[in-house]
C-alpha cells in the first residue's frame, strides 16, 4: 500500500502565517501538523510515501527530510490548488496500481489510522471514506447515507447538509479512483473535487465504504482550530524536563527541551517548551501553551497559546489564544499615544 498527504494549497485563512510558512508546517505541541498525518501513515505500516507540494515546497522538502521518517518519502509537485482529485490525478505515476491512503496534511487525527488501513486491506472496496459527526456539517464534505448504512451521496460544503455526517480527510482508493477522476469536471470553486470522484465511483457501481472514526478529528483551517488541536495534542503530553530551572514552580505534565532556563517563574500544565528558551523572572505560562525553541519571555502571562520559535515577548501583560509566528517580537512601550492595533505575521515587531 501507498501513501499519499497533501501538503499544496495557500491556507489564505492562516494569513498572515502563511504568507510565510506553509500551513501543514505551522506547530501543534511543537511539531508541525503535517508530521502527525506522516506518522500515522507510517504507524500504519505504509512506508513508500508521496508528498504533494505547492507554492512553498523548499519548506516542505526540507524540514520533512531533516525529519529522517523511517519510510521512503518522494515529493509530488502540484503546480496549482486545483483540487484533492487533481493531486490524486498528477500522482498516478506514482501510486500505479497499488492501494492508497490519501490524507490531508491540515487534519489530525486522534488514534491514528491502522485500524481503518487494515479493513481496507482486507476488503474488496473500491474506495472507503472516513465520517464523523459535525454541529457545523456546510462547511465540508457532507454525507448522505441509506437506511442500510452505505454511501447514497456526497455534496462539497452543502448550503442545506442532508446529515451531520461529515468528510474526514482520510481516504482509503484503488486504482478505480483514476477513472472516476478522468471523466468529473472542475466545481464552483474551479478544483477536481475528491468528492465528485467518489459520487462517480457511486454512481456507477463501484464499491465504496464507509466508517465512522472514534475519538476526535480536527481540520486545522482557521487559527481557532489549531488552538484548539494544540490543546487536545498537549492534554496527551508526556512530560519531561531537560532544561536548567533556577528558582521557579512547575506544576502538572509540563516538558521542557535542552539549554532552556526557566527563571524566577510558573509554569502550569500542560505545557511544552522547545530548547534554548529563556524564561523568566516574573513569567507564568500557562495550561495549553506551546513554547517553540529559543523563544525569550520575560514578565507576563501567556496561556493556551502557541509561539513559534525565536519570538521574544516582554510586555508584562496576560497573552491568551493565540497564534504568534516565528521570530515576532511584542514588547512593552511606555509612550503616547497608548493605541493599540495589531495584524501580526511572522517577523512583526510590536511595542505595548
Ligand atoms: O478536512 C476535511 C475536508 O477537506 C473534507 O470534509 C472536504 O470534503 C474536502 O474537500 C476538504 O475540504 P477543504 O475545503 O477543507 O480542503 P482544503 O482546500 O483546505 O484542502 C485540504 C488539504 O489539501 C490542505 O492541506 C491543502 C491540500 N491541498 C488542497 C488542494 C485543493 C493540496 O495540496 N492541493 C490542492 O489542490
Amino acid at each position: 500500500m501507498k501513501g499519499l498527504i497533501l501538503s499544496g494549497g495557500h491556507g489564505t485563512r492562516l494569513r498572515p502565517i502563511t504568507y510565510s510558512q506553509q500551513k501543514q508546517l505551522i506547530p501543534v505541541a511543537n511539531k508541525p501538523i503535517l508530521f502527525y498525518a506522516i506518522e500515522d501513515v507510517i504507524e500504519a505500516g505504509v512506508r513508500d510515501i508521496g508528498i504533494i507540494v505547492g507554492p512553498t515546497k523548499e519548506q516542505v522538502i526540507e524540514m520533512v527530510n531533516n525529519a529522517n521518517f523511517n519510510a521512503k518519502i518522494s515529493f509530488i509537485e502540484q503546480e496549482a490548488p486545483l483540487g484533492i482529485a487533481h493531486a490524486v490525478k498528477i500522482s498516478e505515476d506514482f501510486i500505479g496500481n497499488a492501494p492508497f491512503i490519501v490524507y490531508l496534511g491540515d487534519n489530525i487525527l486522534k488514534g491514528g489510522i491502522t485500524r481503518h488501513v487494515e479493513r481496507f486491506k482486507e476488503g474488496d472496496a473500491d474506495a472507503s471514506i472516513l465520517l464523523t459527526p459535525h454541529e457545523n456539517p456546510s462547511l465540508f464534505g457532507c454525507a448522505e447515507l441509506k437506511e442500510d448504512g452505505s454511501v447514497k451521496r456526497l455534496i462539497e460544503k452543502p448550503k442545506k447538509p442532508p446529515s451531520n455526517l461529515v468528510l474526514v480527510g482520510v481516504y482509503f482508493f484503488r486504482e478505480a479512483i483514476f477513472e472516476a477522476i478522468k471523466n468529473i469536471k472542475p466545481s464552483w470553486r474551479n478544483e477536481l473535487e475528491i468528492t465528485d470522484a467518489i459520487q462517480y465511483l457511486i454512481d456507477n457501481n463501484f464499491k465504496v465504504g464507509s466508517e465512522i472514526v472514534r475519538g476526535w478529528w480536527k481540520d486545522t483551517g482557521k487559527p481557532e482550530d489549531i488552538i484548539e488541536v494544540n490543546q487536545l495534542i498537549l492534554d496527551e503530553l508526556e512530560p519531561y524536563n531537560k532544561g536548567i530551572m533556577e528558582g521557579s514552580v512547575i506544576k502538572g505534565k509540563v516538558a521542557i527541551g535542552k539549554n532552556t532556563v526557566i527563571k524566577e517563574s510558573m509554569i502550569k500544565g500542560p505545557v511544552i517548551v522547545g530548547k534554548n528558551c529563556k524564561i523568566g523572572p516574573n513569567t507564568y505560562i500557562g495550561p495549553y501553551a506551546s513554547i517553540g525553541d529559543n523563544c525569550e519571555i520575560v514578565n507576563g502571562e501567556i496561556e493556551s497559546s502557541i509561539i513559534m520559535d525565536g519570538t521574544k515577548i516582554n510586555c508584562n501583560k496576560k497573552i491568551v489564544d493565540s497564534l504568534i509566528g516565528k521570530e515576532a517580537k511584542i514588547l512593552e512601550r511606555n509612550q503616547l499615544p497608548k493605541g493599540h492595533r495589531f495584524v501580526i505575521g511572522d517577523h512583526s515587531e510590536i511595542e505595548i
